[in-house]
């Protein structure tokens, strides 16, 4: 009776075997290549299962994919806040706080020079290390917004 058991459970692993081989591999994400506004960015922080999850960011106006940096950028990375936005000043005044970009266009005109080679030189490390998606595309409705 044990043996009968055993067997029948080892013919019924083998089954769940055999079955398994016949999924699909899960589908290799395509890469992104799109412009997007600051709206359509905003999908991808991680968070959205309608674009599996991505993660964007944009620096300078220009958008990287940084999933692959998901423990930096994803939903518990201390990074997050970069995620889904344009992060240009944050990476200029080495802020992580998401309070410090505003909603729209962010003029960074009152960068100092010291702020503006710390973002050149992010640019240059993340531009280096992530594929490239697109620019970022203004509105109108994106340039009304003020500033903080
Ligand atoms: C006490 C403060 C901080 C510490 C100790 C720290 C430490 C680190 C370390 C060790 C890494 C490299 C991890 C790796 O390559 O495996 C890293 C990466 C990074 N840090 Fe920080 N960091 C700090 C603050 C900040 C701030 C304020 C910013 C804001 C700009 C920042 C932005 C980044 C970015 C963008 C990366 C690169 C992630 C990537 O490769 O995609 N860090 N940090
Ligand atoms: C980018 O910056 C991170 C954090 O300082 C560093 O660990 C990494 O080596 C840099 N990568 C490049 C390509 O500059």
């Amino acid at each position: 009776m044990v043996l009968l058991a055993l067997s029948a459970y080892l013919v019924y692993q083998i089954g769940c075997d055999l079955f398994r081989k016949d999924e699909p591999p899960p589908k290799p994400l395509e890469p992104l290549k799109q412009d997007m506004t600051l709206k359509e960015l905003k999908k991808y922080s991680g968070r959205d299962a309608s674009v599996d999850n991505r993660i964007c960011l944009g620096i300078k106006d220009e958008i990287f994919e940084v999933t692959r940096g998901k423990n930096f950028y994803g939903p518990d990375g201390p990074y997050n806040c970069f995620a889904g936005r344009e992060a240009s000043r944050c990476f200029a005044t080495f802020s992580t706080d998401e309070d410090d970009i505003p909603e729209g266009k962010d003029d960074l005109s009152d960068l100092t020079s010291d702020q503006k080679s710390s973002l050149n030189d992010w640019y240059e490390n993340i531009s280096s290390k992530y594929p490239k998606v697109g620019k970022v595309i203004y509105t109108p409705e994106d340039e009304v917004k003020k500033t903080k």
